[in-house]
């Protein structure tokens, strides 16, 4: 809507995973490293980590386009974890081309098994990616965690990459999974990206898209980065909006105070407050317990304790002399 304004050929802030626009910030660039040696290591199970929007599906897309371009691995690749096991095991043999025989799931485990064999003695690896690895249900995890069984006396027949938000480790954590978690070798955690690489992020997107002119003050990325917290998805809605912004007010400029415009339209900057109300409370209460605890232990506090119990016992001899009163009037 706004390209032709600021002279750029695409939309710079999609909120696709789209690879063509990936920017590798310290932290995705660990984990990118950590996937790409666990699966030419044949490592077994990973699992990344990270908030949502933190850029897992963003890069799970990046390394498959990766993986895809070398003839000697074969990805699956399923997105939405929702299945029965049965439908599971179907869906895992169509993504890898192989063409579904048989109707029970006993005769798609034999040929999922001698699709890997054969893989194997082609030299290639074979790599499943679960993404939104926290909606498994505990019957589909230990299927995964059977199908990490297959293996030669050599070498694990299936990569397995489980990518989900911190649910998925608290999953993991549970006693009935242990099995599970002691075949885990590589874990990484995404985070966000620091204020520096917001800054760098938003020029790659625009560069990407056509810009040649800087359109974000410093200011404007200062603001984004706290309102947004480093979060690619929400960095992405926050510029985004502000383009729009400024394009409805023919400003070529971003500057902070749009971007605090905008982030109060889309009620970011309420949740960030809400946020600091309870931590505020939550420092209110233990300094409140702190003081208290301080007083009592240097005595400050026995006076006061003492008027309070006199006080109490005065209240307590009024209430008790109205009530004889009382009964007498009626004896
Ligand atoms: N490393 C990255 N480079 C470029 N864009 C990214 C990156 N990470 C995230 N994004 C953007 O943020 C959006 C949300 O990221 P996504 O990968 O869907 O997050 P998650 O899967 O962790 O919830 C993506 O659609 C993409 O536009
Ligand atoms: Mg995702």
């Amino acid at each position: 809507m706004y390209e032709t304004f600021y002279g750029l050929n695409e939309n710079p802030f999609n909120v696709t995973p789209n690879p063509e626009f990936i920017f590798l910030g310290k932290n995705h660039r660990e984990a990118l490293a950590q996937l790409l040696y666990g699966v030419r290591e044949k490592k077994g199970f990973i699992v990344i980590t990270g908030e949502v929007g933190t850029g897992k599906t963003t890069l799970i897309h990046y390394l498959l386009e990766k993986l895809e371009g070398n003839n000697h691995t074969k990805t699956a690749f399923l997105f939405n974890p929702k299945l029965t096991v049965h439908d599971f095991i179907q869906y895992i043999l169509k993504d890898l081309g192989v063409r579904v025989q048989g109707q029970t799931k006993g005769e798609h485990l034999h040929h999922l098994h001698r699709y890997l064999l054969n893989a194997y003695r082609r030299d290639e690896r074979v790599v499943l990616i679960v993404d939104e690895a926290q909606g498994l249900n505990p019957e589909l995890l230990e299927e995964i965690r059977l199908l990490s069984n297959l293996e030669t006396s050599k070498s694990k027949l299936l990569q397995i990459v489980l990518v989900g938000q911190p649910e998925l480790d608290k999953t993991l954590s549970r006693p009935g999974f242990r099995q599970l978690r002691q075949r885990i070798n590589l874990r990484y955690h995404l985070t966000p990206l620091s204020e520096k690489e917001t800054g760098e992020y938003i020029e790659k997107r625009l560069r990407i898209a056509g810009s040649h002119d800087p359109i974000f003050t410093d200011q404007a990325i200062r603001e984004i980065y706290r309102r947004s917290g480093g979060i690619p998805r929400l960095i992405n809605i926050l510029s985004d909006n502000a383009l729009l912004n400024g394009f409805a007010l023919d400003q070529k400029q971003v500057n902070a105070k749009s971007i605090r415009e905008v982030s109060a339209d889309l009620k970011l900057h309420q949740e960030s407050r809400r946020v600091w109300q309870w931590v505020l409370l939550c420092l209110a209460i233990v300094s409140g317990f702190i003081v208290f605890f301080y007083l009592n232990q240097e005595g400050y506090l026995s006076p006061l304790y003492h008027e309070v119990l006199r006080g109490f016992e005065s209240v307590k001899r009024i209430w008790v002399d109205g009530w004889k009163h009382f009964s007498n009037l009626f004896n």
